[in-house]
């Protein structure tokens, strides 16, 4: 499903987020990307959900080279994928129906459509009975599981997290994540950056880690260190 193939990141400062990186990911996946702070984890996924470009090398998405993609296929793009945020980037003025109905009511669906939408993604996070609430009114787990609500609201097949539970306590990261086991067996890719070693040995999943915008290490149903 995405492939990266010698892929170098430098910003406009010279530095090199990313050298000459190359993964497989099929789809279907779940996926831990580790490693130290600065480490390129942000920036491989901004690569994914083409926030950044790639300076060389080639990230191919479903056999399409999306560093070739044009400012008018992005959308549809992000259409197809679901992102997740650190510090959830809910709407404060909308409640939580608002946050999770935003985006799919820009695509021309019928009302019945988006509601029965936004309800099935708003059961699936165990927050049905909150969607009239504001964010300022939920717990920071429960804002988590809006952005995941929100994220996969349209039917994504890939789901990227830069490091969701990193504002969470154990309990309710340990809630997020299940969350995200869920929706991966319901044979959504899932990719989530994390510090959180617990967790990553709890999962047993697909660890990669970087260093230095390198990978290091790849393995299957794998530990933090
Ligand atoms: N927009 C930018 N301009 C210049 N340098 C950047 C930019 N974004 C990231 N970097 C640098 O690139 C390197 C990788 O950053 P990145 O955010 O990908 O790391 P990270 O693994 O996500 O770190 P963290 O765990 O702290 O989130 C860092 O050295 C960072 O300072
Ligand atoms: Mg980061």
């Amino acid at each position: 499903m995405i492939q990266f193939r010698a892929v170098t990141k430098k910003y406009k400062n010279d530095h090199y987020a990313l050298k000459n990186v190359n993964l497989d990911i099929m789809s279907g996946e779940f996926v831990f990307i580790v490693g130290a702070s600065g480490a390129g984890k942000s920036t491989l996924m901004k690569l994914l959900y083409t926030e950044e470009r790639p300076t060389s090398g080639t990230v191919t998405i479903c056999g399409k080279n999306i560093a070739k993609l044009s400012n008018d296929q992005v959308p549809s793009l992000r259409r197809w994928m679901g992102i997740i945020f650190q510090d959830y980037k809910l709407l404060q003025t909308h409640t939580i129906y608002d946050n999770v109905a935003y985006v799919i009511r820009t695509l021309g669906m019928s009302s019945k459509e988006i509601n029965a939408r936004v309800s099935g993604a708003l059961k699936i996070v165990g927050l049905y009975d909150k969607m009239n609430a504001f964010p300022s009114e939920l717990s920071g787990g429960e804002q988590q599981r809006v952005g995941i609500a929100r994220a996969i609201v349209n039917g994504p097949q890939l789901l990227i997290a830069d490091e969701p539970t990193g504002n969470l306590d154990p309990k309710n990261s340990m809630e997020i994540m299940q969350i995200l086991d869920q929706i991966n067996q319901r044979g959504i890719t899932v990719i989530v950056s994390t510090h959180d070693n617990a967790m990553v040995d709890y999962f047993r999943k697909r660890v990669i880690t970087l260093d230095n915008g390198t990978v290091v290490r790849d393995i299957q149903a794998g530990t933090y260190e």
